[in-house]
């Protein structure tokens, strides 16, 4: 073998034992990348959450706590302190909420009716608009288009939607009618025979409350809007209807004969104590918005039948409850959680149910919600809507307050001439009568 052949060998040996070790080699270890990106795990909600309102009553303070119950699963470690000042309508609450918002020390969210009531808080100053929220969570289209209407306020919404109530329901007590074989009354002169009937029994036929200056008011705007009827009485707060018209004396002299009809012990109570009378049997009658289904529902009472107010079949006489969002909130995230809540559907289905109103969101599952309640939905989608003035929805806070002291003492007094003209004054007052 030459000497060239023999390195041939030597070579391809090399080789073949080459291959060998690298075939059997182990796999090269892969240069290391980075980890594999995993989900920023969620801050844990922590701190407080102030929520201020006047829900103390049975079924308003029920609906709140069931929302707040949601709350507390979702979000543990966060203090709820339910900031609560007595008195129906918001009589008290207001004023001291006022004071906590010039001192700068807001709680994060309040109650907030929808409408022009949200004039008197300054909007620019003290509150955040909503509109992004909105957005977000899609609430454009989960409300009534006439409740986006009615919320927005100089372009912009200031507060989240949870209900929609009604005012002018006529309250009654089931035996009482059944044992007298009555009806409730579909007019005010149907009304008269009714009482009448149930006065010659010794039965107080209406029962009212008047301790809080806002509940003669509140009977009043629905004996308004039988007299005017929907489109008269929208009138009154855009300028279309003068108070000196002569179906408003018609209303304040109807509402003089109706104040002969009711407890005498009146200006001492208030809505839910006045509601007591229906659930003792002591009284046939109880004028209040459907908040009364909510507190019924509280007291485990079920004998109370339920109709329009005299003279108004077929109008929806409404207001809404939101929260609003304070600039310079101390718990902004969590804030913008109960926000979100509020206006959900799960927030909501647990909410009104108890409170007595229904949802301000279409989508809520009626079978929820009792047979008044039902009814309810039934007319708000079909019955003319007409605004609130007790309750924040059809004028300024500063006329709102006006009115209701006009009829407080009007209750009382009685002096139908006096009264309309302060009626008509506080309406040029703000611009919208001549
Ligand atoms: C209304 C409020 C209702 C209910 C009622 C009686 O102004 O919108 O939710 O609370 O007062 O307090």
């Amino acid at each position: 073998m030459s000497r060239n052949m023999r390195w041939a060998i030597v070579l391809c040996l090399a080789l073949i034992i080459l291959s060998i070790v690298i075939a059997c080699a182990p796999a090269p270890t892969p240069a290391p990348t980075a980890a594999p990106p995993t989900a920023a795990p969620k801050p844990v909600a922590r701190g407080k959450l102030e929520m201020f309102s006047w829900w103390t009553a049975g079924g308003e303070a029920d609906g709140l706590n069931a929302m707040y119950d949601i709350y507390k699963k979702t979000y543990p470690t966060v203090d709820i302190v339910n900031a609560t000042v007595a008195g129906g309508a918001g009589t008290n609450a207001k004023a001291v909420l006022a004071t906590r918002l010039s001192g700068g020390d807001p709680p994060d969210s309040f109650q907030l009716h929808a409408g022009l009531e949200v004039e008197s808080y300054a909007p620019d100053k003290y509150l955040q608009p909503l509109d992004a929220l909105y957005t977000s969570e899609g609430l454009d289209k989960a409300f009534p288009k006439d409740l986006l209407t009615l919320l927005k306020y100089q372009d912009h919404y200031w507060g989240m939607p949870v209900n929609i109530h009604r005012a002018n329901v006529l309250w009654y007590n089931k035996k009482i009618f059944t044992d007298n074989n009555l009806q409730p009354p579909k007019t005010w002169d149907e009304f008269y025979k009714v009482a009448d009937t149930l006065k010659a029994k010794n039965i107080v036929p209406l029962v009212i409350g008047t301790k809080e200056g806002w509940e003669a008011g509140h009977t009043f705007e629905t004996v308004l809007i039988a007299s005017l009827g929907a489109d008269g009485y929208r009138g009154l707060w855009t300028g279309k209807t003068q108070w000196t018209d002569p179906k408003v004396t018609q209303a304040l002299e109807t509402y003089k004969k109706v104040m002969t009809y009711v407890n005498t012990d009146h200006s001492a109570l208030t809505w839910d104590a006045a509601a007591q009378y229906l659930v003792d049997g002591k009284g046939a009658m109880h004028i209040m918005g459907d908040w009364t289904d909510g507190w019924f529902t509280s007291k485990k009472f079920t004998g109370y039948g339920w109709a329009p107010a005299p003279g108004t079949t077929g109008v929806f006489d409404a207001l809404s409850d939101s929260f609003a969002a304070t600039k310079g909130a101390k718990n902004q995230d969590n804030l913008m959680n109960w926000l979100k809540l509020a206006g959900s559907k799960a927030g909501q289905e647990a909410f009104n149910p108890k409170k007595g109103s229904i949802c301000a969101r279409t989508d809520c599952d009626p079978k929820l919600f009792n047979e008044y309640l039902q009814s309810a939905m039934k007319d708000w989608s079909s019955n003319a809507i007409v605004p609130s003035v007790a309750h924040g929805a059809a004028a300024v806070e500063k006329w709102a307050t006006v009115y209701k002291d006009i009829l407080n003492s009007f209750a009382t007094k009685g002096d139908v001439a006096a009264a309309q003209k302060s009626l008509q004054q506080v309406c040029v007052d703000n611009k919208m009568c001549k």
